[in-house]
């Protein structure tokens, strides 16, 4: 639901939820950049295992590559009418080529852990993330569904927030991943995940289609017991 942003209040989350809905199209009107930065610095504050930040963003607003950008989306008019589109991306080699030295030297600063604490998380770390998926134990991950994990939490905190300022949100997983990464020159090793289009709707909201009564999808205690 729009409402005006910038330096009107920020909605509750509660609000958010109930209000927001994945918005059809969009008006022109652009998103200001200190506005931006918020939505941006809140989805890089995000969890992720290890604190290892495998995401990456390429905020698309330059007209002619929100237009191939579109093309690549399978001609979804939103992509090109939002005046911002995010795109998530996660980075399947971000760990060995520098994130990892980065999170151990930001502990280092941050004063978080000891020297022995850094020898044994990059020793974990890269022993797991080396194996094949279920090698460890069980416990090495499928490495690109680990990384779309982490992403699509940065990806969600990025929606909220842009919600609870004022803006209207739709997310999208209808593109061609090669066509994607060939619009914005994304490499080889880093996934596209989602599409984040962020602005401020036109015309009527999308009508509520509903959700699962809580007992289908919650349980209690163990899997098929009915949440009271
Ligand atoms: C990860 C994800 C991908 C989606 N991809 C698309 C998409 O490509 N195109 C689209 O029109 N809607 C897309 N949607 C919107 C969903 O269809 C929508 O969220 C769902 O029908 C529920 O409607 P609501 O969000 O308005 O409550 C996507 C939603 C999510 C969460």
């Amino acid at each position: 639901m729009t409402q005006p942003s910038g330096s009107s209040p920020e909605k509750t989350l509660s609000q958010a939820t109930k209000d927001r809905r994945a918005t059809p199209s969009f008006l022109p009107d652009p998103v200001p950049e200190n506005d931006l930065k918020k939505i941006l610095d809140a989805g890089l504050s995000a969890p992720s295992a290890y604190n290892l930040q495998p995401w990456r963003f390429v905020v698309v607003r330059d007209a002619e590559q929100r237009a191939r950008l579109r093309q690549a989306a399978m001609k979804q008019p939103k992509v090109e009418e939002a005046p911002v589109v995010i795109v998530a991306c996660a980075d399947l080699e971000g760990w060995r080529r520098g994130d990892l030295d980065e999170v151990i030297r930001l502990a280092q600063h941050n004063g978080y852990g000891d020297e022995a604490r850094y020898a044994s998380t990059r020793k974990n770390i890269s022993s797991l993330f080396d194996s094949a998926p279920g090698a460890a134990g069980g416990l090495a991950p499928d490495f690109a569904v680990w990384a779309n994990r982490q992403t699509m939490i940065a990806f969600t905190t990025m929606m909220w927030m842009a919600e609870v300022l004022g803006y209207d949100t739709a997310p999208m997983e209808g593109f061609y991943e090669d066509q994607v990464k060939a619009a914005l020159g994304i490499p080889a090793h880093v996934r596209v995940v989602a599409l984040l289009a962020i602005g401020h709707r036109k015309g009527e909201d999308k009508l509520f289609a509903g959700r699962f009564a809580m007992q289908r999808t919650v349980f209690a205690e163990k899997w098929g017991n009915p949440i009271p």
